[in-house]
C-alpha cells in the first residue's frame, strides 16, 4: 500500500526558508539534466527555470557564495559532450547574472577563495567523478568541504542515493530542501494525503512491468483508474481480447488479472479502452484502422485509444476532483497516434480538478498538446515521481533535516 505516512515524512523536510544563509557558502544540488540536440541547444529548459527560485532566494538572502552541482546524462568517466559548460549561457541568461565555471572540486575551492562575495559557481558534471554514483564517502566529504549549508533541489534525481544527493548531507551541519523539492512533495501530498475526491489515476505508457509496483501500491488511494497506452493491451488480452501484434507482456497477464480483481475488491473502478487505433507498421504505417478492442484486425498493432474510449475517458475526467496522470495513452510522438493522449490533456485542462502530471514523456506530451500552463502541477521528475508513487521514501529526502 502506498504509505501516505512516507509522503508526510518527506513533507517534514526543513527548507532554506527555515535557516539563515547570510554570509554562508551554500551548495545547491540541482537537476540540470536537460535534453539537448546534437549542437547542444537545450530543447527544454524547464529544470533550469524551476531551480531559479532557490538560487535567487540564496542571492537575495546574502549567501556568501553559491555552488551549483548537477549531473548531465549518464557518462562513464569524463566526456566533453556531457559537460555542463553547455548549459552555462542559458543559466546566465535566466538568472541575469554571470556564473563562473569550475572544472573540478579543487578549482571550485580556489574560485571560492578568490572571488568576491555573492559569486555563483557551476561545478562540472558531478558524474565525471566515479565516486558520485557509488555514493562514495571521500567524494561526499570533498563536496561537503565546499559549503556551510547543503541544499537539495534536485527532485528529478531524488530517487538516487548518490554522493551529491545523499552522502554529502552526512558531512554538513545544515542540510535542507530547496523550494522546488518542497513544492514537488507538497503537490504529491495534495493528491494523496488528504485529497479532494474522487481521485482519478490515469496510467499509460509502454510497459505494465515498469509500473506494476505503482499499480499495486496505489489501489488503496484512488477511486478510479483509467488505463491506456501499450500497458492497456496486456489488460485487454487478460480479459480475452486478441490484441494481435500489439505490445502485450504475456508473462504479466496473470498479474494484470490480479490487479483487476484486487481493484474490484477495493471498490476502485477501472476504465479500459473500448476501441483502439491500430496500424500495420509503426515504422512506416500504410494502413490505420479504428476498431472495437474485440476486433483488432489481424497483424495490426494498437497504438492509440480510439474515439469512443476518448469520450468515455473524458467523462470520467470531468467527474474527478483530483487527477494524477502518468504515461501517454498512445504513441503520441507520431501525429497520427497522438489524438487520445492530446484529447485527455485537453479535458484535464478544462476541469477545475487538482491535476498532477508525473513522468518525462507525459510532461512532454502535455507540452506538445499546448496545455503546460493549464495543469496544476507538472513534476520535474520522471523516475523520481514513479518511485514516489510506488510508495518509497526517496533517498534524497531521507538525509535532510526535518521539522519536529
Ligand atoms: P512516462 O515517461 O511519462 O512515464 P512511459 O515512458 O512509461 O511514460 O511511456 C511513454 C512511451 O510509451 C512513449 O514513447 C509512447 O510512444 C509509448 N506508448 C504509448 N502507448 C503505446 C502503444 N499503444 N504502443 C506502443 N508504445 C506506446
Ligand atoms: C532524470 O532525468 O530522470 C534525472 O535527471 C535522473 O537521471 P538518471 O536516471 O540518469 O539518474
Ligand atoms: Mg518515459
Amino acid at each position: 500500500m502506498l504509505e501516505v505516512a512516507g509522503i508526510e515524512l518527506m513533507q517534514k523536510v526543513k527548507t532554506i526558508r527555515d535557516i539563515d544563509v547570510a554570509g554562508k557558502r551554500v551548495l545547491i544540488r540541482v537537476d540540470f539534466n536537460v535534453p539537448m540536440d546534437r549542437e547542444f541547444n537545450i530543447s527544454d529548459d524547464t529544470r533550469i527555470r524551476e531551480a531559479l527560485p532557490t538560487i535567487n532566494y540564496c542571492i537575495d538572502h546574502q549567501a556568501k557564495n553559491i555552488i551549483l552541482v548537477s549531473h548531465l546524462g549518464r557518462p562513464s568517466g569524463k566526456n566533453a559532450e556531457l559537460s555542463l559548460k553547455h548549459i552555462i549561457k542559458r543559466l546566465e541568461r535566466l538568472l541575469g547574472r554571470s556564473v563562473v565555471f569550475a572544472d573540478d572540486i579543487d578549482s571550485a575551492k580556489s574560485i571560492q577563495a578568490t572571488l568576491k562575495n555573492n559569486a555563483i559557481i557551476l561545478l562540472e558534471n558531478i558524474r565525471f567523478y566515479k565516486g558520485e554514483e557509488q555514493n562514495d564517502d571521500k567524494l561526499s566529504k570533498e563536496l561537503a568541504s565546499l559549503c556551510d549549508v547543503y541544499v537539495n533541489d534536485a527532485f528529478g534525481t531524488s530517487h538516487r542515493a548518490h554522493a551529491s544527493t545523499h552522502g554529502t548531507a552526512k558531512y554538513t551541519q545544515e542540510k535542507v530542501a530547496g523550494l522546488l523539492l518542497k513544492k514537488e512533495i507538497d503537490s504529491f501530498a495534495k493528491a494523496f494525503s488528504n485529497p479532494l475526491k474522487p481521485v482519478l489515476l490515469i496510467i499509460g505508457g509502454s510497459k505494465v512491468s515498469s509500473k506494476l509496483a505503482l499499480l499495486n501500491n496505489i489501489l488503496g488511494l484512488v477511486d478510479k483508474i483509467i488505463i491506456g497506452g501499450a500497458m492497456s493491451n496486456t489488460f485487454l488480452q487478460a480479459l480475452g481480447n486478441d490484441m494481435q501484434k500489439s505490445l502485450v507482456e504475456k508473462d504479466l497477464i496473470t498479474q494484470a488479472k490480479a490487479i483487476l480483481d484486487h481493484a474490484k475488491e477495493k471498490g476502485v473502478k477501472i476504465y479500459l479502452p473500448v476501441d483502439v487505433v491500430s496500424t500495420d507498421s509503426l515504422q512506416s504505417p500504410s494502413e490505420i484502422k479504428i476498431s472495437p478492442v474485440q476486433d483488432v484486425p489481424s497483424n495490426f498493432m494498437a497504438v492509440d485509444v480510439g474515439p469512443a474510449s476518448t469520450k468515455l475517458f473524458n467523462q470520467v475526467i470531468r467527474d474527478s476532483q483530483t487527477i494524477v496522470w502518468n504515461g501517454p495513452l498512445g504513441v503520441y510522438e507520431m501525429t497520427q497516434f497522438s489524438r487520445g493522449t492530446f484529447s485527455v490533456a485537453h479535458s484535464i485542462a478544462d476541469t477545475y480538478a487538482f491535476s498532477l502530471i508525473g513522468g518525462g514523456d507525459t510532461a512532454d506530451a502535455v507540452d506538445k498538446a499546448g496545455e503546460r500552463d493549464n495543469m496544476s502541477f507538472i513534476s520535474t521528475g520522471g523516475g523520481a515521481s514513479l518511485e514516489l508513487l510506488e510508495g518509497k521514501v526517496l533517498p534524497a529526502f531521507e538525509v535532510l533535516d526535518k521539522r519536529n
